[in-house]
């Protein structure tokens, strides 16, 4: 035992704790020089796409999370919803005036294949002007040349003589490189893709503007008599036979190669529907009863849901609305078509990054640019398979200069786009769901359709088909959703034939 007593222990005691507490600094000095070289060492040799590819974290995936659920339609919603659907075509058929115009077209015959000639073709329906020379040749063949012009904004939203003169002129042009002369007495079917109250098979007057147009002096005027006068200030020589919407040509170009052929459909810029319908189906129509028993009704969808109900909107698709120039109109369209998906998914990242949920919260000043997302940028985001979606990191600096995206912060922007893609499809699958019921062809016939979101958004076409099954269950597997590619032009030219005869 040592002696407690001995003078020398206190000594010995203070040295060795001041030992110990001198040890215990100095090595927790070197662990923390340590773990500060690590950060710093980490820092400095990360790669900066490296530190972009940080994993979405818990954050990210509630806010993909709470967008989804605000996009979602379940199942027994979209029940309610077809229902609702076929109860407003029925509303249509009985009386004008209605959200869903039902407007009957005037075309009660289908081609036969037989008919021949040389006809002009015009389609006007969005940025893009087609004029084609389309050469039925008999026995089902058909012939066209065509050429495209670009319909500018100025043109859009200007006058509706300057816009109407300008169709002339395109003509003009393209006779002249045909060879054509400009006296060459020529019939003409004109498709004019907007909501029009037709009065006979060439003639009809423009409801209200669509898409974007506002040119004035065209709304309440007959668009066939427009177009006539300004092929006459041009001194030419030309008939408009048949005024058709882009679905009618659609419906009656695809029904002339696939006779089971029963609606046309446009899911492009704008969103619409064509099909045939029973005559005695049409309450409203109190013309001669046609031989065939039926005609073809522009049925106007896009315009569905104008009332609010039952259409699952969210405050992004009340905003796009609030700052369009038909607000409160076409609201179907504003959450189906291509002129508007790119820009319902600008509102929620607009959102998402004053939130701070994106980017940090960094502004994009160019984001904040009306109509700056196109449709076509979601389909590529949602095309982008790499693991680091680095296509859609290229994307958004050469669009709007983001060179600080994270991983996260891509997957986000992929998510909405998703979100917001798969609704649309959902809803457009509503209407054709609504077509095939009302019509009872649940048992098989074929679906034409055309524009570019069904053409080129990759997923929608597939999006559409299961949402169909969800509606339809196993009937939906007869339903053909065949792809029509620029029929309306040749349709309305067919029109013009049967029209002649
Ligand atoms: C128009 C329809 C047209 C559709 C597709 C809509 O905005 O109202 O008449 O068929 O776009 O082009």
């Amino acid at each position: 035992m040592p002696n407690l007593n001995d003078p020398r222990i206190p000594v010995l005691l203070f040295g060795l704790t001041t030992g110990i507490a001198l040890s215990a600094v100095v090595q927790y000095l070197y662990q923390t020089y340590q773990t500060q070289k690590t950060i710093t060492e980490a820092q400095s040799e990360v790669p900066q796409d490296e530190l972009d590819s940080i994993a979405p974290s818990t954050a990210a995936e509630a806010t993909i999370d709470r967008i989804r659920k605000e996009f979602y339609i379940p199942a027994a919603r979209l029940q309610n919803m077809l229902k609702a659907f076929v109860k407003d075509m029925q509303r249509g058929l009985k009386q004008d005036g209605a959200i869903m115009k039902m407007i009957p077209s005037y075309v009660t015959r289908r081609a036969s294949g037989s008919e021949t000639g040389t006809y002009l073709a015009l389609d006007l329906g969005g940025t893009n002007f087609r004029v084609c020379q389309v050469t039925l040749e008999g026995a089902g063949k058909v012939r066209t040349k065509q050429r495209k012009f670009v319909v500018s904004q100025e043109l859009q939203k200007g006058t509706g003589t300057a816009l109407f003169d300008f169709l002339a002129e395109c003509v003009e042009k393209f006779l002249e490189e045909s060879g054509i002369g400009k006296d060459t007495r020529m019939h003409l079917g004109f498709t004019f893709s907007f909501p029009v109250m037709q009065q006979a098979v060439n003639k009809g007057v423009l409801m209200s503007w669509t898409k974007g147009f506002t040119a004035s002096n065209v709304v309440n005027e007959d668009v066939v008599s427009l177009l006539q006068a300004a092929f006459k200030r041009k001194n030419m020589n030309i008939k408009v036979a048949a005024l058709v919407n882009d679905t009618v040509g659609t419906l009656a170009s695809h029904a002339y190669v696939d006779p089971a052929t029963v609606a046309g459909i446009i899911l492009g810029t704008g969103t619409n529907a064509a099909y045939v319908e029973k005559i005695d189906q049409i309450p409203k129509w109190k013309g001669a009863r046609p031989a065939s028993g039926e005609m073809i009704v522009n049925m106007e969808w896009g315009n569905w849901g104008a009332d609010r109900i039952p259409l699952p909107s969210t405050h992004y698709d009340n905003k796009l609305d609030r700052h369009s120039p038909n607000t409160g109109q076409q609201l179907y369209e504003k959450m189906i078509s291509g002129m508007y998906l790119g820009e319902i998914t600008r509102y929620v990242l607009l959102d998402l990054i004053a939130t701070g949920e994106l980017l940090r919260g960094q502004e994009v000043p160019e984001l904040k640019k009306q109509y700056s997302f196109d449709t076509a940028n979601m389909s590529r985001i949602e095309r982008d398979y790499t693991k680091d979606l680095s296509d859609t990191r290229l994307l958004l600096e050469e669009l709007y200069g983001i060179t600080t995206s994270t991983l996260a912060d891509r997957e986000i922007v992929k998510h909405v786009c998703q979100f917001v893609g798969t609704r649309a499809a959902r809803l457009a699958a509503v209407g054709i769901a609504g077509i095939v019921t009302k019509i009872n062809k649940l048992d098989g016939c074929t679906i034409a359709i055309d524009g570019s979101v069904y053409e080129h958004y990759q997923h929608f076409g597939n999006r559409v088909r299961d949402a169909l099954r969800e509606l339809l269950g196993m009937c939906s597997d007869s339903i053909v959703l065949a792809q029509a590619r620029d029929g309306s032009g040749q349709g309305a030219a067919l029109i013009a034939a049967l029209a002649e005869s």
